[in-house]
């Protein structure tokens, strides 16, 4: 315990301040004390060496060989142990880093993918039990993969004890919530609060027959939303954190934490209170778990992001993902036109080193077109027409597109919708295979190596989304299912095909060649000095705007990174590239000094003959 002792000697004025600038409440922060010590005192000793390893190793999480994966464990393994027993598969791609969707226990039905948590403490029996997570905790790590988990901080179901009990009319617990007991204020907060799911959840309170009370709930009816000003309530949620922290949980993905305040007469979004509750997490995780990291999942504009790592005297989160970067992605690829994904990626490039991205093309959610509009006005292009664009482009209504896919949250009010449907299929792997067309099915395929090999060349690490590496198409199933036919993320949520896993180790098969790019991805990245953590990244002109390009350097050693997002040749040509540059995929020696020509969608790694 001296190491719990002297890392509570270096956080604890700071953790004493920011909880009482929160609750003023000297007894509730004594037994937050009380607890994280307990905590502190049953931590395993396996856990504790890798405390020690990491404590002086803060970036140890993006090693340049890092990769991420993130899955359903019914999806991928059908239960925990199911996923123990499928590493190998993790270990063929180079994953280093797992993050698993919700595990804890949820309703039966209506669950929001497992996002309305009826049980903190206890993995969901479907999915097994705490100790089978322990034991992957364990296996995996044996294996050098981190085990992610999704803490679904901002909101319960209403099903968790806490909202039986508040339901049942026990005050104690109707603090647990923000509970009202007419409309007056809600209607104060409802002129300032936007909707999320403005289609299938409108506003933002539900009425509870059984409280006589409304009660705040930002995203669906039954999950409704914690009320971070009590501290009971911080303190029980710290606490089912240190316990998965203890069962080898090495990261937690916070869900929707820009929520978790709430103040009348603003957007309840981003508000101050959330960077003190999140640094909090932080200080106590340091104290009692620091082999542990957090990922905030912060969806907001460019400008919110940078708060969320905090600063390097005190720092918040350790990681964010790159939401801004992967619906530029997509923008750019529709539209072939790079200008948006290059000033996007400077704004990115220019935060501070602290700040690490996860670049990812797709998760369990939609894809919401949240561009730079100022940006896009400088550019004359008109930003509700450019969305209306990407979504009717990638649901394939689109003439000539070659995407499928489905939109999501469609609002004929203000037009905004998002877009679902996975990696294969909006690339236009679905529709080239359905077509047999052969030249469209080509084309495809590069699109995905480009989009992928774009997303591990990126400052920060990137994250693979199951099912990707094989290519797995959308399935339409969900509409037949009466709880999900609503919810159109479900058609990029299917089971992962073990016998598309088989064939991507065979000759010739589609399966083949998408595994085989991020298994090349990986080794040359992990090889390469270039992706050591400390290089500079910065984009680089390419005098063509359909072409984007980066620059990677370390010491006086440059490397260019050329992507093209055309189905055309193309001529590109990067000022002070002088001499030789050799591709690490084609071998092609090329003069990008003086113009390069570029297949369709061609993608290019060249460090100097
Ligand atoms: C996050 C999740 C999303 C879920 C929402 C509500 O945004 O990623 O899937 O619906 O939170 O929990």
């Amino acid at each position: 315990m001296d190491d719990y002792r002297r890392r509570l000697g270096d956080g604890l004025d700071e953790l004493r301040r920011l909880h009482s600038s929160l609750y003023h409440d000297k007894e509730a922060f004594d037994r937050l004390l009380d607890m994280m010590e307990v905590f502190a005192s049953c931590r395993s000793d396996e856990l504790r060496a890798l405390d020690r390893k990491r404590e002086g190793d803060s970036f140890w999480f993006m090693g340049q060989g890092a990769v991420g994966m993130t899955l359903y464990t019914e999806l991928y393994g059908g239960d925990l142990k199911g996923v123990a027993s499928h590493i190998d598969h993790l270990k063929d791609l180079g994953v280093t880093y797992l993050h698993l969707m919700p595990f804890t226990t949820t309703p039966l039905h209506d669950n929001d993918g497992g996002f309305a948590v009826s049980d903190y403490e206890n993995v969901d029996i479907k999915l097994g039990t705490n100790e089978d997570l322990e034991e992957l905790a364990r296996l995996l790590r044996k294996d050098g993969i981190s085990l992610c988990m999704d803490f679904v901080m901002n909101h319960s179901s209403d099903e968790h004890e806490w909202a039986m009990r508040a339901k049942a009319g026990e005050k104690e617990y109707q603090d647990y919530y923000l509970c009202f007991d007419d409309r007056t204020i809600p209607d104060e907060y409802e002129k300032t609060v936007p909707e999320v799911f403005p289609e299938t959840a409108p506003g933002n309170f539900i009425w509870s027959r059984e409280m006589g009370k409304w009660v705040f709930s930002s995203f669906y009816p039954k999950q409704w939303d914690l009320n971070y000003a009590n501290p009971a309530l911080f303190a029980a949620m710290v606490k089912a954190m240190l316990l998965w922290a203890n069962r080898g949980v090495e990261a937690f993905r916070l869900d929707a934490v820009p929520y978790i305040w709430k103040r009348l007469g603003t957007s309840c979004r981003n508000l101050e209170e959330v960077h003190v509750i999140v640094r909090m997490i932080r200080i106590i995780l340091s104290v009692v778990a620091p082999a542990v990291i957090l990922k905030g999942e912060v969806v907001m504009a460019p400008r919110e992001l940078a708060a969320y790592f905090g600063t390097p005297d005190r720092p918040e989160c350790h990681l964010l993902y790159g939401a801004s970067g992967m619906v530029n992605i997509w923008g750019a690829l529709s539209s072939m036109d790079t200008r948006l994904l290059y000033s996007q990626s400077e704004d990115f490039l220019a935060l501070p080193a602290n700040a690490v991205f996860l670049n990812y093309l797709r998760c369990h959610d939609d894809i919401g077109w949240g561009f730079d509009e100022d940006r896009e006005r400088q550019l004359g292009i008109d930003p509700l027409l450019h969305k209306i664009y990407q979504y009717e482009f990638y649901s394939g209504r689109f003439p000539l597109s070659y995407a499928r896919g489905e939109l999501y949250n469609y609002d004929p009010k203000t037009k905004d919708a998002r877009s679902c449907g996975t990696t294969a299929s909006l690339v236009g792997i679905e529709a080239a295979l359905e077509s047999g067309d052969g030249k469209a099915l080509e084309m495809a395929l590069r699109r995905f190596e480009l989009l992928y090999t774009l997303v591990y060349s990126l400052r920060g690490f990137p994250l693979v989304n199951s099912g990707d590496e094989v290519g797995m198409l959308n399935d339409y199933s969900y509409r037949d299912d009466p709880d999900r036919k609503d919810d159109s993320r479900y058609v990029h949520r299917m089971k992962l095909d073990w016998n598309k896993v088989a064939l991507s180790h065979v000759e010739g098969t589609v399966e083949k060649r998408l595994s085989d790019c991020l298994r090349r991805l990986k080794a040359l990245r992990s090889a390469s000095p270039f992706f050591d953590p400390q290089a500079e990244v910065l984009t680089w002109h390419a005098h063509n705007d359909r072409v984007f390009a980066l620059r990677r350097r370390i010491g006086d050693d440059l490397m260019l990174l050329v992507f093209s997002f055309s189905p055309n040749e193309e001529e590109a040509r990067f000022d002070f590239f002088t001499g030789l540059y050799k591709d690490a995929f084609t071998g092609r020696i090329v003069e990008p000094g003086r113009g390069v020509r570029l297949s369709p969608y061609e993608r290019l790694w060249l460090t100097r003959v």
